[in-house]
């Protein structure tokens, strides 16, 4: 089964080593995750009183994010915490109350940082949101990776063959796993729930 995963970067910079970590997710050709990075530096700053009438970045975003089986999110860490435009996207996502487009949506978090502890702040800042989001979080592998440096990439962007490559690739299998359960469960859920009610209807 192929999964469409929208993979949020939480870098605009062009020479990110996020969206190079994220590019090399895809790059994987893992025929079962089907990944299409989603633009968040053009969100409009997230405003309450813009509801009734959302900019049209929103309604894209929104509407990008609804229509994706799982999440994945690829992000820095900035001052121990997660980028002001990743929150940004986080929230405008969210709203209005009660029609947040991350609702239920299976999710896993890389973080990237030249840094040792790679973007561990960050990565938890963003479990954090996904717990309020009723986001089913994939718990393992962890992906904080630390000592990513531009020498970590080839010269298409991906990464060099080694130990991070061979993490992302695992974590790629782990959570199409995770995104494939999910799914299934629900499926199954409703199979059981449609079944149980055709057997009362028939016994009345
Ligand atoms: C405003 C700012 C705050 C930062 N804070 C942290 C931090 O808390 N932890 C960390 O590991 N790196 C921090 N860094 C360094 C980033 O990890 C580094 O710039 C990284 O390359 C940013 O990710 P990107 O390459 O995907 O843009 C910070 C960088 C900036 C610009």
């Amino acid at each position: 089964m192929t999964y469409k995963i929208a993979i949020i970067v939480g870098s605009l910079r062009e020479g990110s080593l996020n969206r190079r970590v994220a590019r090399s997710i895809c790059a994987l050709r893992n025929d079962n995750l089907d990944c299409s990075m989603i633009e968040i530096g053009d969100l409009p700053l997230y405003n309450q009183d813009l509801d009734a009438d959302p900019p049209e970045q929103w309604v894209r975003f929104r509407q990008q994010i609804a229509a994706a089986d799982g999440v994945l999110f690829c992000s820095p860490e900035y001052n121990r915490g997660i980028p002001g435009v990743l929150k940004n996207a986080i929230d405008v996502g969210s709203r209005p109350y009660g029609q947040s487009v991350f609702d239920k949506k299976p999710a896993a978090i890389v973080t990237a940082s030249p840094g040792s502890i790679g973007g561990f702040g960050a990565n938890h800042q963003i479990r954090q949101a996904g717990v309020f989001l009723n986001m089913p979080m994939m718990q393992q592998p962890e992906a904080y990776l630390g000592h990513v440096t531009d020498d970590s990439f080839d010269e298409t962007g991906c990464l060099k063959e080694g130990p991070l490559k061979g993490l992302i690739a695992t974590l790629a299998h782990a959570f199409h796993d995770w995104v494939d359960m999910i799914h299934r469960s629900r499926q199954l859920l409703a199979e059981d729930s449609a079944h149980a009610a055709l057997q009362a209807k028939e016994h009345a």
